[in-house]
């Protein structure tokens, strides 16, 4: 057990923004667990770290099958005893953009849903117990910009003909669920907060994206670091506050 460092868990870290973020929390002296639903990937990517001189850990992961959670709870607990950081990073864009609103499957829907929002509700209240260990827990609830209703509502805002909807509207619930648990926790030594990294150039934010990786973590890494006079509850781009 390390009662010094302290120690993260990225779900879904095995690239794109939640690598990126592992590494930048890594630098920071803490161990860092790389969620993956393929281990292989994982522990590629781990490795990759641990060459950068980064105390990584490949944690196997699919925040869509409780099993899969409940399995990997059970490990950090015997190894560590405790979870200092929850970063829910993972999540999938599966709309079909040639389809409109009205035409989306309704397996697309049930799909993001399980992952971008079910996935993260389980992910985080099996994790809880351990993260009430910490001394100052930290969840970071990975949201976009696109789950603001405010600026889908507005026409000329940024995201106002970005209409996505299961993915949307999962990050929405995604605020949404933030907000509840933030209430939740609001007298514990735990913070939550949702994040939009930015448009991040990775497999997801495709190349038309307007930010680097290196940035597109930035907001994960502050939120996952808060002092214990941080904010509970936000919705924040890089120290910028969102409309719901
Ligand atoms: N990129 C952007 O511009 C942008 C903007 C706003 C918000 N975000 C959010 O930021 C987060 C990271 O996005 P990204 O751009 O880095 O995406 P990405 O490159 O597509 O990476 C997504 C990660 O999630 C993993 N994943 C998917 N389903 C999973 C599951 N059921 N269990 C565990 N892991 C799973 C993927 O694993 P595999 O590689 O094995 O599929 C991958 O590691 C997402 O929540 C995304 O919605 C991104």
């Amino acid at each position: 057990m390390n009662n010094t460092k302290k120690i993260a868990l990225i779900t879904g870290a095995n690239k794109g923004i939640g690598l990126e973020t592992a590494r930048q929390l890594g630098k920071q002296e803490i161990i860092v667990l790389l969620g993956a639903h393929d281990l292989k990937k994982g522990e590629a990517a781990a490795s990759e770290l641990r060459q950068e001189g980064i105390d990584a850990r490949a944690l196997e992961i699919d925040v869509s099958q409780p099993a899969s959670v409940r399995k990997s709870v059970g490990n950090i607990e015997r190894e560590f005893g405790r979870l200092d950081i929850l970063i829910n990073n993972a999540g999938v864009m599966i709309d079909d953009d040639k389809k409109k609103v009205s035409e989306q499957t309704l397996e697309a829907w049930r799909k993001t849903f399980d992952t971008n929002l079910f996935g993260l509700i389980d992910t985080t209240q099996a994790f809880l117990p351990l993260l009430r260990k910490s001394s100052a827990g930290r969840i970071v609830n990975l949201s976009s910009i696109l789950g603001s209703i405010t600026y889908h509502a507005t026409p000329g805002s940024p995201v106002y003909d970005s209409k996505m909807p299961a993915y949307n509207v999962s990050k929405s619930a995604v605020n949404a669920y933030t907000v509840q648990l933030a209430y939740e926790l609001k007298d514990s030594k735990i913070k939550v907060n949702a994040a939009h990294p930015g448009w991040v150039k990775t497999e997801m934010g495709g190349e038309g994206a307007t930010m680097e990786i290196t940035d597109g973590a930035k907001t994960s890494v502050a939120l996952a670091t808060l002092g214990d006079d941080g904010p509970n509850g936000t919705y924040v781009h890089m120290g910028e506050t969102l409309p719901w």
